[in-house]
């Protein structure tokens, strides 16, 4: 018989998320839906059990601290993890900070996956075991640009451009993760889904009328979903990390992602602020100070 497989999906009580962990279940994985909103989340669980076994895990991607917890909340209901798909995501329109001082976008969309990898690490993948990451990307990453002085805080913050720079962040950040996870028989890759019809980057006033017609155009959260389960799933990719894949294809990364000067400051700079290292507390501090 097959081996029944776990997948861990961020951000899956709506839009992508919420169509990737259907058809992950519908595929006969049992799916473990993260999702910060408890009432949301379990009316998703509600709502996906019809299509296979899916289970609600309740989790904050907000703050590295409320990361941690949701990383205890994801190991305790799985302790093999065979997919985890980074989707949660926020296009904020104006600067917000948590409480602990860092930009809203630069802590859910780039150190909730870093920290998340790191705290998920024991269960994916080794002895002999193999595992597949998928990080959900934006072919707007070309349009970041990373300032390691400003950017954490959102000294920088743009309506535009900080989405795109913390997708940069990612990606930037890809081929490390994917040299590190290599000898646990991890695969890492990342994937633009399309332009797709979700609430990401929703807008009030007339500019959010405008911008909820013009979606109308957009391609669904199913036809958004089936680039990321491919990359979960499918047997022709086995092996294949380190990749970033447009839609379907495999495309070469842009100049600005292949910085690995940056990418190391990055890192680092994510470690600190993750409590990952012993500078961290000091990092936190500097990023919570400017939250004041
Ligand atoms: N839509 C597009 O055209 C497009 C294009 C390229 C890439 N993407 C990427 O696709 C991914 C999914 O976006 P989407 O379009 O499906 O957007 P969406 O409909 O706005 O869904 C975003 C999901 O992320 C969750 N989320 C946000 N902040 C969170 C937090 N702090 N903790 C836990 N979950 C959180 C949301 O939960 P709540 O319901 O609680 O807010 C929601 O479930 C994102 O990474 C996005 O950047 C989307």
């Amino acid at each position: 018989m097959k081996k029944q497989l776990s997948a861990v999906v961020t951000g899956a009580n709506r839009g992508i998320g919420f169509a990737v962990a259907r058809e992950l279940a519908e595929r006969g994985s049992r799916v473990f839906l993260v999702a910060r909103n408890g009432e949301a989340g379990l009316r998703a669980e509600r709502e996906l059990s019809g299509f296979g076994d899916v289970r609600l895990v309740p989790g904050d991607l907000s703050t590295p601290r409320t990361t941690r917890m949701a990383a205890r909340s994801v190991l305790d209901a799985c302790p093999r993890i065979d997919v985890l798909v980074h989707n949660a995501g926020v296009w904020p329109s104006r600067l917000e900070r948590g409480d602990d001082g860092i930009e809203r976008a630069f802590a859910v969309n780039h150190l909730a996956p870093f920290l998340l990898n790191h705290l998920l690490e024991r269960a994916l993948g080794g002895e002999g075991a193999t595992a597949r990451i998928v990080q959900v990307s934006a072919g707007l990453y070309v349009k970041g640009r990373v300032d390691l002085e400003g950017t954490a805080r959102g000294d920088d913050f743009h309506a535009i451009r900080t989405y795109a720079t913390t997708k940069l962040c990612n990606l930037l950040l890809l081929e490390r993760f994917a040299e590190r996870f290599e000898p646990r028989g991890v695969t890492v890759n990342a994937v633009h889904p399309g332009v797709i019809r979700t609430g990401l980057g929703d807008r009030s006033g007339l500019l959010g009328v405008l911008l909820r017609g013009v979606k109308q155009l957009w391609k669904t959260p199913e036809q958004g979903a089936r680039p990321v389960v491919r990359l979960a799933l499918d047997p022709t990719l086995a092996g294949v990390t380190g990749r970033y894949f447009d839609l379907d294809k495999e495309t070469p990364l842009a100049g600005v992602a292949r910085d690995r000067a940056l990418a190391a400051r990055l890192w680092a700079q994510a470690e600190a602020l993750c409590g990952l290292t012993p500078k961290a507390h000091h990092a936190a501090g500097d990023a919570s100070k400017a939250g004041e």
